[in-house]
């Protein structure tokens, strides 16, 4: 029978990675309402510290439970095909400009009924869960139309409901030029503005708004109408920068106070500047960066240099990372983009938190929310350096035991 929240529960000699460094000491960890109630090193524990409270692990690596900033994973059917096209040589850009690429999602997605997208997301939801997610960013961006944004983030909202994670949604009718809008795109934005932000904003179906500027899609003074049109209806603002060229839209975003700015690979020491000074996240995104095979790193170095936070995301999607596996994400962010073990988990967690504004998440500290995994493993950057599903033990959700094994 799973522990309620309220019920007090005690781990002891946990190695615990708090969302930023992992503890010098092994740690006795207590939970009690729904909340962190104490932690101690276990050198000083003291059993009357817990009183009433059940012992339900010892040893292993406690982290936060995991932050996924950055998904699409409200979609329907796949792109398998668009795969198989870009094996053969064609990018991801050409295939993009020829109608397929995120509009042939599009298309999926309109012929999509609530029920039957709800049905097809809600196994993808249940691999970030099963591998420790218990905090989800997800965006629209495949309907384009407003009925058929509202649609996505409403199935995006009922997930939450139904299974035990916490869901931020995030409008992204700036994803892509929808056929019908095809010799219009400043036409298009403003349907963005004046009719979907006003809509998901009235409706309460968005936390934040997004923008793809890119040369592939919406230009930076497009993406600028989008970001005050969000502002005027107090929506947070993300952005997806620099993936593919530098369009100086993570500056851009940061002046305009943004949560995040994601992928940027091509994102230079200006853009950095911007970002450190407004305090925007860079959502670094490695699953995007393999599946299209790019060569253009993101700029990790001055990302550290400047003291911008960096997240790590699946960015979960048909086209460009159809992973639904984040710890595989510390691994590739390791691998191919040389993070540290701590800066992945960090990332994954604390910082990951941070742009999705909820810096309350993310951290094994007093007073936060009982969100956490216990994991198979001797030190936490083993979840970095070896990828193995299957290794999370248990896992608690606003103080609910949802995994235990
Ligand atoms: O984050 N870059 C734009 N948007 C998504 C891809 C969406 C798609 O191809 O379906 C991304 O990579
Ligand atoms: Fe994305």
């Amino acid at each position: 029978m799973p522990l309620s929240s309220q019920d007090a529960k005690l781990w002891r000699d946990v190695s615990v990675f708090d969302g930023l460094q992992t503890l010098p000491e092994p740690m006795a960890v207590l939970i009690r309402g729904g909340v962190i109630a104490g932690l101690w090193p276990e050198s000083v524990f003291a059993l009357q510290d817990a009183q009433g409270a059940q012992e339900v692990g010892r040893g292993g690596v406690m982290t936060p439970g995991l932050v996924d900033c950055h998904t699409h994973l409200v979609f329907a059917g796949n792109r398998a095909a668009e795969f198989e096209l870009r094996l053969e040589g064609a990018s991801y850009a050409e295939i993009a400009r020829a109608g397929g690429g995120i509009i042939s999602s599009v298309r999926a997605v309109r012929d999509a009924s609530e029920e039957a997208l709800l049905e097809q997301t809600l196994p993808r939801l249940q691999a970030l869960i099963d591998d420790g997610v218990t905090s989800v960013e997800i965006k629209s961006g495949y309907g384009l139309t407003t009925a058929d944004e509202l649609k996505m983030l409403h199935v995006a909202r009922r997930l939450a409901e139904q299974l035990p994670v916490h869901v931020t949604t995030t409008l992204l009718g700036a994803h892509a030029l929808p056929p019908e809008f095809a010799d219009d795109s400043d036409g298009y934005i403003s349907l963005v503005c004046e009719q979907m932000i006003p809509a998901a904003a009235r409706e309460g179906l968005a936390d934040a708004v997004d923008v793809f500027c890119e040369n592939i899609a919406f230009s930076p003074a497009q993406t600028e109408r989008v970001f005050m049109a969000a502002q005027a209806h107090g929506l947070a603002i993300k952005v997806h920068a620099e993936q593919l060229s530098n369009q100086g839209a993570s500056a851009l975003a940061a002046r305009y106070g943004a949560l995040s700015a994601d992928h940027i690979e091509f994102l230079d020491e200006a853009g950095v500047k911007a970002m450190a000074q407004a305090g925007t996240v860079a959502t670094l995104l490695p699953g995007a960066f393999h599946t299209l095979r790019e060569t253009q790193l993101p700029p990790i170095q001055l990302l550290r240099d400047h003291g911008v936070p960096m997240a790590l995301a699946s960015d979960a999607n048909p086209g460009t990372s159809p992973i639904c596996f984040p710890t595989l994400m510390l691994n590739l962010a390791c691998t191919l983009f040389r993070m540290t073990p701590r800066e992945a988990l960090a990332g994954a967690t604390a910082h990951a938190a941070t742009a999705i504004g909820r810096k309350d998440l993310g951290r094994i500290a007093v007073g936060a929310p009982a969100n956490l995994c216990v994991w198979d493993v001797q030190q936490p950057a083993e979840l970095a350096y070896a990828v193995q599903p299957g290794r999370m033990r248990q896992r608690v959700f606003a103080g609910v035991l949802t995994h235990d094994r």
